[in-house]
């Protein structure tokens, strides 16, 4: 039998509530919900209260979130995306200072199975230069980031394994080596992510179209119980297992 946590979420946006929800449905308990209304009431004094922290917040606030509970000692399970650029920072004083941080920049099952499929057929695709390679993410237009969080994960798998791929593009690919990736935003879209491979004679695509945000949160929630007790730095490929 699971013991139930005692969660923070940070951030109370379309995705926090739907990990309310799935967090309340797995018996977990919400002990503390921090929104832009009430962020001085992130601190140590109300983290103690809680066993796990999860913010799905924004690209300005997801690093001050994780280094305060950081600080507090508390586990977090972070979904927040576009603060890339201090990504590196955080995963180093994670594995330094033994602190517990899961992040992902997708929970649900099936962009893990896409990022799977991803990179194998890009392996194929390595050797066949008569198709050009491009992503293309459709969102909602609440979105604050662009290209997609998920669309990067993509594009970095891509370079990786596509010897003549060498940087990615939003919305344009000013050379052959250029990978595009096309940000599209359109009404309420919960995530659409599309890689294609198109010559002159046919083209290849695998896609993942969310219905809506529930595999996500669920995602998060399961991450959250797989974290709890651990120390380090995690990642889906953990606590999935490929
Ligand atoms: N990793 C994933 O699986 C996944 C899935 C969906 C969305 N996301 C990402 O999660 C983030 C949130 O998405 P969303 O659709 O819920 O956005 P949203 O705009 O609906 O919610 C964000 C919430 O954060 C609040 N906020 C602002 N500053 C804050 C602060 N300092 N501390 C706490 N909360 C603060 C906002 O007021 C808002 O309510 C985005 O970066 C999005 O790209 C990730």
């Amino acid at each position: 039998m699971l013991s139930p946590m005692k969660i923070a979420l940070l951030g109370y946006g379309r995705m926090g509530r739907e990990v309310e929800k799935a967090a309340l449905a797995r018996n977990h308990e919400i002990c503390l919900v921090i929104d832009i209304s009430n962020t001085r009431e992130l601190n140590e004094k109300n983290l103690a209260m809680a066993d796990m922290a999860i913010d799905f917040s924004t690209p300005d606030s997801a690093y001050e979130n994780i280094i305060t509970c950081f600080q507090s000692g508390t586990p977090i399970v972070c979904g927040t995306t576009g603060w890339l650029a201090r990504f590196d920072e955080v995963k180093k004083m994670c594995t330094e200072k033994g602190h517990a941080f899961f992040y992902a920049s997708n929970f649900s099952l099936g962009v893990n199975i896409l990022f799977s499929l991803n990179r194998y057929l890009a392996r194929i695709m390595n050797n066949f230069n008569d198709y050009d390679c491009s992503i293309e993410e459709v969102h909602h237009i609440h979105k604050l980031d662009a290209p997609s969080g998920t669309a990067i994960t993509l594009a970095r798998d891509l370079l990786e394994a596509l010897d003549r791929k060498l940087q990615w593009e939003l919305n344009q690919a000013s050379e052959p080596s250029s990978l595009k990736i096309s940000a599209i935003r359109e009404n309420e879209v919960p995530g659409t992510h599309t890689i294609t491979y198109d010559s002159a004679v046919d083209s290849i695509a695998i896609r993942h179209s969310a219905k809506n945000r529930t595999g996500l949160a669920q995602g998060a929630v399961l991450a959250a119980e797989f974290l709890l007790g651990k120390k380090g730095y995690y990642t889906m490929s953990d606590l999935l297992g490929f």
